[in-house]
Parts: C-alpha cells; sequence; structure tokens
C-alpha cells in the first residue's frame, strides 16, 4: 500500500463512528417500571395540599419515583397518536425533559433525557451538574439542594412551521401544563417540587449543551419531603 492510501486509511479510521474513544463515553438507557395509572390520593386532595418546595430530604428518589414524575409530564397515554399526559399545540409535542440526577441510589450520576416513547431515561451528560446549573439560575439553593433536578425544553422547529409567531408563546404555555402535572404528581409521592422560571437561557443551554432551537423553559427542583 503507498503512503498516500495508507494516510487516507488512518484518516477514515480516525473519523469513523466507531472511534473507540467514542465509545467509552456511550451512555446508559435506564428502563423504568411502568407507571401507576390510580392512586390513592384524589385530583382534588393534589390540588388542595400542592405547594411549592425548596428544602428537600437528602433520600434519593427511586426508579419509580422519577418514572412516574417523567410519565406525568410527558408520559404516551394513546400510543396510536403519541398523545401525552400534557396537552400540546396542534400535537406537535415540542417538550423534552431533561433529569439532573446526582444521587439516587438506582442511578449513575448524569444528565438523562426521558424517551417516553418507550418510557426510559437515557443518559446524555456524565457528571453531576446541578452547581453549574445553580450559578445559571441567579444561584438559587434549592438546586442544591436538590437530589433530582428537572429541566424542560421546548424544541422550537416542532411547532414554529404550523404555528410562526405563536410558537414561542405556545412552548410556555405546555411548560406550564407540564410543570403543574409534575406539582399535582409529586403530592401523593410526598415529593416537593418548585417551577424556577428565573435564570439565564444561555447558561441552561450550555450546561446541558442544547442544540440551537431548543430552549430551557422551566427547572424543576424535586426531592423527598423533609
Ligand atoms: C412563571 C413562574 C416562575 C417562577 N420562578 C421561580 C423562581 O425562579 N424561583 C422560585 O423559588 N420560585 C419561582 N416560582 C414559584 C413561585 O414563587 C410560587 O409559585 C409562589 O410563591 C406561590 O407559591 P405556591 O407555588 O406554593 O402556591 C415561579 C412561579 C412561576 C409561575
Amino acid at each position: 500500500m503507498n503512503l498516500f492510501l495508507f494516510g487516507c486509511l488512518c484518516f477514515i479510521l480516525a473519523c469513523s463512528p466507531h472511534d473507540p474513544n467514542k465509545e467509552t463515553v456511550s451512555m446508559t438507557t435506564i428502563e423504568l417500571p411502568e407507571p401507576q395509572r390510580s392512586g390513592e390520593i384524589s385530583v382534588e386532595e393534589s390540588l388542595q395540599q400542592r405547594r411549592s418546595v425548596r428544602e428537600y430530604a437528602s433520600t434519593p428518589l427511586s426508579l419509580e419515583e422519577i418514572g412516574q414524575l417523567a410519565w406525568s409530564a410527558q408520559g404516551i397515554t394513546d400510543p396510536a397518536r403519541s398523545f401525552r399526559t400534557a396537552p400540546s399545540a396542534g400535537a406537535t409535542f415540542p417538550m423534552e425533559l431533561f433529569f439532573l440526577i446526582s444521587d439516587a441510589g438506582d442511578f449513575t450520576e448524569g444528565v438523562y433525557r426521558y424517551r417516553n416513547e418507550n418510557h426510559s431515561l437515557e443518559q446524555v451528560i456524565e457528571g453531576d451538574l446541578r452547581h453549574d446549573l445553580y450559578r445559571a439560575a441567579l444561584q438559587q439553593d434549592a438546586i442544591t439542594n436538590a437530589p433530582v433536578v428537572l429541566v424542560i425544553t421546548g424544541v422550537l422547529s416542532r411547532i414554529e412551521p404550523r404555528y410562526r409567531d405563536r410558537a414561542m408563546r405556545y412552548m410556555y404555555m405546555e411548560a406550564g401544563h407540564v410543570a403543574q402535572n409534575v406539582y399535582l404528581q409529586s403530592v401523593p409521592l410526598d415529593i416537593g417540587t418548585v417551577v424556577i422560571g428565573a435564570f439565564s437561557d444561555d447558561g441552561v443551554s450550555d450546561v446541558l449543551q442544547l442544540d440551537d432551537g431548543e430552549y430551557p423553559l422551566y427547572i424543576m427542583p424535586i426531592g423527598k419531603l423533609r
């Protein structure tokens, strides 16, 4: 083989998607347990008891609890049409969920994206990024107090072709539905949470390594009640 061909081969191998360095950062997928679809506490009781909570027990959340909260936020309830627990303008489904999990027994700490099509969590970043998120959100202690932090994001390109200059407004509205579902679901689980809207968009996008056109909409620290 001449030197030129050998050089080309080395270049192709170095750029290959099977680059062993990339394999080592390949992330875990965690299947979540089947969510509960009935419970002991009524919607009315949840509405009555819901409160914003900013301090939490240090107890980690279980796989079941994180799965139940993810399902309440964006779980698929009509698989034929992919319709979800929260409404979506024109069924365009721009919402995404990221869980920053620092210390939950069943998890390696990292950032996980909820895959509602198979009710699983896919790790997308390694390490505990709560402190970076705290700095991007006016140093609000609830973020570092919580063992789990949910960030709700919206992908504008899914909704903008249909709703044009109303698209961003609709994404904010959808985030409100998602967040309220999480608040209401947290009551029967003895979990506390709070919606945080005061943060730097660029700062949070950097922490989560969001693509252009994906916007952070809400941060929700989550932990067991003390
Ligand atoms: C759009 C929005 C943004 C909010 N941002 C923050 C925030 O950045 N930090 C915080 O601690 N609470 C935040 N909250 C929570 C409110 O402070 C809280 O809902 C209010 O004090 C009423 O308390 P309750 O939720 O227990 O009824 C926000 C609430 C909303 C609706």
